[in-house]
C-alpha cells in the first residue's frame, strides 16, 4: 500500500499492531503514531516499530484540532484508533463523548479541510446493543447501543457516512468484536477474562472470573484486526461499515478450558465471580459475510493460535517484571 499514513491512537494493543503491518510493508513511505499515550505503558507496544526508522511519534490529543491540523497535514490516509471506554457509571459519560464523539469529528473535519483522501475508524459491536444472542448480527440492522461507549460509536458511525457523502473524505467504518492478543492490557474490561486467567495461571494463583462462564463472545485476534484495517484502507468501497469478527460462538468457560489445556494446568479451576453492577458483555455474534465480499477480509486466526501467541507474550512480560 503507498504513501504516508497517520495511526491515530497507534500506542494502542490495536494501532501498535497496524503499524508493525505497515512498516513491514515496504510500499508503505512512513507512518506516524499519534496518541495522547494516556494508558501508562503504551509506549513500550511500539519499540520494534520505531526502530525500523519509517516511523514517528507525536504525542496529541484528538480533542485538539491545532494538533491535528499539524500533524495530519500530508498525509494518504489516517486509520483512527483512539477511544476511551468507560463501564464504571455515569461520572465518565462526559469524557467519553468528548474523546471519542468530539474528537473523531474532529478527526474527519481536519481531514476534509487538509484535502487528506481517506479515513478508516474503529467502531465495536457494542453499536447493535444487545440483540438476541442466537442471532448473527449484520451491517444493516438498526442500532440500539445500551452504552454510553456504544452510543458514542454510534455517533462516529453517523459522521462517518456523512463525511463520505457530501464532504469529500471517503471513509470506512470497522466494528471490532472482542480483540484479544499481545498487548492486551489489563484495563481491557471486555477481553479481561483471557489476559487475567492466563496471569494467574501464569502465576500460579487460581483465576477469578466475572460472570457464570455462559457468556458467548465473537473473539476476535489483534492481528486479523490490523489486517482488517489495512483491506479497509485499500478499499474503493466509500461510506461503508464492516463487521470485523469471526461470526463464531465462544462462551467464557469454553476460552478459559483452552487456555487451561493449553498451559496444560489440571484443577484449580476458575472462582466466578457476579458482574458489578452496570458491567455488560457485549455478547454479539457478528456475520463476516460482508467484509469477506467487500474488503476480501477474513479472520484466519484460530482461538488457540491466538491464545498461544496471548500467553507467549504474557510470558515474556512477566519474565521482564521478575
Ligand atoms: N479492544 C477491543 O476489544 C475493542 C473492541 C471494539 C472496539 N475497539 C476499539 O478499537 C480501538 C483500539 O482499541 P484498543 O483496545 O487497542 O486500545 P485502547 O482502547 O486501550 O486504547 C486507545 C488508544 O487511544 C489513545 N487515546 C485515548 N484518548 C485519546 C485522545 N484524547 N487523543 C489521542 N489518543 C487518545 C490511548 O492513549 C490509547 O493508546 C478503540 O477505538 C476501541 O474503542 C476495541
Amino acid at each position: 500500500m503507498r504513501g504516508k499514513f497517520c495511526v491515530i491512537g497507534g500506542g494502542s494493543m490495536i494501532g501498535s499492531t497496524l503499524v508493525d503491518h505497515l512498516v513491514a510493508d515496504p510500499e508503505v513511505e512512513s507512518v506516524r503514531v499519534l496518541d495522547a499515550f494516556f494508558a501508562d505503558d503504551n509506549r513500550g507496544n511500539l519499540a520494534d516499530a520505531l526502530a525500523t526508522g519509517k516511523v514517528d511519534l507525536v504525542e496529541g490529543d484528538i480533542r485538539n484540532r491545532e494538533q491535528l491540523r499539524e500533524h495530519l497535514a500530508g498525509m494518504d490516509g489516517v486509520f483512527n484508533l483512539a477511544a476511551v471506554m468507560s463501564l464504571d457509571g455515569a461520572g465518565k459519560n462526559e469524557w467519553m463523548w468528548t474523546v471519542n464523539a468530539d474528537g473523531f469529528f474532529n478527526i474527519v473535519d481536519v481531514a476534509r479541510e487538509l484535502g487528506i483522501p481517506r479515513v478508516v475508524t474503529s467502531s465495536s459491536a457494542a453499536v447493535y446493543g444487545e440483540l438476541p444472542s442466537d442471532e448473527l448480527c449484520r451491517e444493516d440492522v438498526p442500532l440500539r447501543p445500551s452504552t454510553v461507549y456504544g452510543a458514542t460509536k454510534a455517533a462516529c458511525e453517523m459522521l462517518a457516512s456523512a463525511y463520505s457523502a457530501s464532504q469529500g473524505v471517503s471513509t470506512a467504518v470497522l466494528r471490532y468484536g472482542v480483540v484479544y492478543g499481545p498487548r492486551l492490557h489489563r484495563r481491557a474490561k471486555s477481553s479481561l477474562v483471557i489476559s487475567d486467567v492466563i496471569d494467574a495461571l501464569l502465576r500460579g494463583e487460581r483465576p477469578t472470573v466475572i460472570g457464570d462462564g455462559t457468556q458467548v463472545c465473537d473473539w476476535v485476534y489483534v492481528g486479523d484486526v490490523a489486517r482488517a484495517n489495512i483491506a479497509a484502507m485499500q478499499s474503493d468501497s466509500t461510506g461503508e461499515v464492516f463487521n470485523v469478527g469471526t461470526g463464531g460462538r465462544r462462551t467464557v468457560a469454553e476460552v478459559i478450558d483452552v487456555i487451561y489445556r493449553l498451559l496444560g494446568v489440571d484443577g484449580q479451576p476458575p472462582i466466578f465471580e457476579p458482574a458489578p453492577e452496570g458491567v455488560r458483555y457485549n455478547q454479539n455474534i457478528m456475520s463476516p459475510e460482508k467484509s469477506e465480499q467487500i474488503l476480501g477480509f477474513r479472520a484466519e486466526t484460530s482461538l488457540e493460535e491466538g491464545i498461544v501467541a496471548q500467553i507467549k507474550f504474557q510470558r515474556s512480560q512477566l519474565s521482564t517484571q521478575s
